[in-house]
């Protein structure tokens, strides 16, 4: 096992974006604006900002623009400085030298669990992250976005528990999430603003409102143990014909422990029609008073 600095994480960008159809489909949900950069541009930056190296992509022919955006493209770089637009040229290139974005792809589309497992040949042995991209953490009230994750890589290294970021969600919205069940609810404080890191006993797979064990849902941010891949390798279908990652937690935590990690600051949904739209008028908002 490599130690416990995280370095590596694997985004899954193999979905189909049907609830955002007709958006989705010649674009790639993950490629749809948010203000003025593709979503997942930030989801990128905030891996990046928690001081990912690695960034495994896993995708399928229709999702090689993705690819594409974290390339150089040489000649719009050339075009671009030959009539003097240093600035913008340069702003294309943010990317950091020493980061590394890579594609990989799912083949068939059978489910979360089984896109990250699609990673295992480039993740190795490393533990690594999980960001799933349709979730969009707010960079712009403070650093939050990134420090959810950065304390679940220190938390991680600290006791080598698997973390899983969770935030509270309506009842109307339980059912299109994960759903932490805990053993000790006294450990949340919902007023707080920091995060706090807890044992959880297991998950639920989006269950109906009247089964669901708390109100604490899988935001998309992920710390594994490289354990994690043993698990999914033996996962069967099950919550919608799917390979659910959260069926390999269930399994790692039965016999190594996971914490659940609560979220700081606000998370949007892209991947879904309205709160795109909310979302996205939230993010050129903030960069149109950045501008004044
Ligand atoms: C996935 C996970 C779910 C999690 C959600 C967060 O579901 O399976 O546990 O709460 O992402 O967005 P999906 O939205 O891919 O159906």
């Amino acid at each position: 096992m490599i130690g416990p600095n995280i370095t590596h994480a694997v985004i899954p960008v193999a979905g189909f974006g049907t609830r955002m159809l007709p958006l989705s489909k010649s674009v790639p949900k993950e490629l749809l604006p948010l203000g003025n950069r593709p979503a997942i541009h930030y989801v990128v930056e905030e891996a990046i900002a928690a001081g990912i190296k690695h960034i495994v992509l896993v995708g399928h022919a229709q999702k090689s623009a993705i690819e594409n955006y974290f390339d150089i493209n040489a000649e719009l770089d050339s075009q671009l400085r030959a009539k003097g637009k240093e600035v913008l040229a340069d702003s294309l290139n943010w990317l950091p030298e020493d980061v590394t974005v890579s594609m990989i792809r799912q083949g068939k589309a059978l489910g979360l669990g089984h896109a990250v497992l699609a990673a295992r040949p480039i993740i190795g042995e490393h533990d690594f992250a999980v960001l799933l991209p349709d979730v969009v953490l707010d960079p712009f009230t403070g650093d939050m976005s990134a420090d959810n994750l950065a304390f679940m890589m220190d938390a991680f290294g600290a006791d080598n528990h698997s973390q899983i970021l969770v935030d509270n969600v309506a009842d109307e919205d339980v059912h299109k999430y994960g759903i932490a069940k805990l053993s000790d609810a006294s450990n949340i404080d919902e007023q707080s603003d920091i995060n706090t890191s807890f044992k959880v006993a297991g998950f639920v797979e989006k269950p109906n409102l009247a089964d669901a064990p708390s109100k604490l849902a899988v935001v998309g941010r992920y710390v594994f143990s490289n354990k994690i891949f043993d698990y999914l390798a033996n996962t069967k279908a099950s919550v919608g014909g799917e390979i659910q990652l959260t069926d390999a937690i269930d399994a790692l935590i039965s016999e190594y422990g996971v914490n659940v990690t609560t979220m700081r600051g606000n998370s949007y949904d892209a991947g879904d029609m309205r709160s795109y739209v909310q979302a996205f008028i939230y993010f050129a908002e903030q960069q149109l008073a950045e501008d004044k």
